[in-house]
């Protein structure tokens, strides 16, 4: 292995709480930390743990973000050649929605430097833990709002649905606040194909400053979600519209008794006598 690695670190969504001890070492001992956080405070914590710390380049002058994050890529890869051991930190989960931070593990790895990452809270996590969203009782289909609609992903409307960066659907280029509201136009007729216009949605945002703000979930029928205020940081949570059927025949396939319990407004929840 050449001198020089790489460490991704995650700092969490909510101030300090949310960075692992783990990371917090990494953070600590790196001889250089650069770093991609949303708020200014987080950015002066990470300079009193590591007098190195420095944000890495954000130049919004670009025409897409993708440009932007390759910038980020190559700082990160320019401190790790000069045989530094370097800790980068992103905010949420380095690994969730983290172009350059893969990108910069894989370039890492592939010249040869020692490159890893560790986990960290994301927003869904904290999404889990606002709107006590259990993803092990109807499953949970996670998808980026953009990628969503291009691909026509195929997905389980009686599963729940989580939906990133809706602020930014067809944007590929940077925030602009109100500047979405013909593609969230489009995202709710697609999602109108599926759930009816009264379906509640939930738009989505943890709180950074937790415990002195609380997080804001705004619920409202689908058909209102265009005008729902929302800011860069917004997810959007579409509940499961109704239970999926059990099927009967692979219950008997798999040698469970067919003593099941529908309730309504949780039927996915269910019973045998073999006790799951
Ligand atoms: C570039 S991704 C970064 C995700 C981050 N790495 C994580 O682990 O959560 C930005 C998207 O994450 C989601 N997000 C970030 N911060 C959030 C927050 N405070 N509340 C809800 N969703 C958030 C939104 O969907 C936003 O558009």
């Amino acid at each position: 292995m050449k001198a020089g690695s790489l460490t991704v670190v995650g700092t969490g969504i909510q101030l300090v709480g949310h960075l692992t001890l783990a990371a917090k070492a990494w953070i600590e001992q790196a001889d250089k930390v650069l770093f991609a956080v949303a708020d200014p405070v987080t950015a002066k914590w990470l300079r009193s743990l590591n007098a190195t710390a420095e944000s890495l380049p954000y130049n919004t002058n670009n025409q897409r973000r993708r440009e932007t994050y390759c910038e980020m890529t190559e700082k990160i890869l320019a401190e790790v050649r000069q045989g530094l051991n370097v800790c980068a930190a992103f905010y949420g989960h380095p690994g969730v929605f983290a172009d350059p931070a893969h990108a910069a593990i894989k370039q890492a790895r592939q010249e040869g430097f020692r490159a890893r990452m560790l986990p960290g809270i994301s927003a869904e996590d904290c999404l889990f833990a606002d709107l006590g969203l259990d993803p092990g009782k109807n499953g949970c289909q996670s998808f980026e709002a953009t990628d969503f609609l291009i691909r026509q992903r195929k997905f389980d409307p009686t599963s729940a649905l989580i939906l990133w960066q809706i602020a930014m659907v067809g944007n590929l280029s940077f925030y602009q606040p109100g500047g979405n509201l013909h593609s969230l136009k489009i995202l709710t007729e697609v999602l109108n194909r599926y759930y009816d216009s009264e379906h509640e949605v939930i738009v989505y945002e943890a709180s950074v400053y937790y415990p002195v703000c609380e997080p804001v979930i705004c619920r409202v029928p689908l058909a209102r979600l265009p005008e729902t205020e929302m800011t860069e940081v917004a997810t959007l949570y579409v509940p499961p519209k109704s239970p999926a059927p059990i099927d009967r025949e692979m219950l008997m396939r798999l040698g469970m008794s067919v003593s099941v319990e529908h309730k309504k407004e949780e039927t996915s929840q269910w019973k045998t006598t073999n006790k799951l």
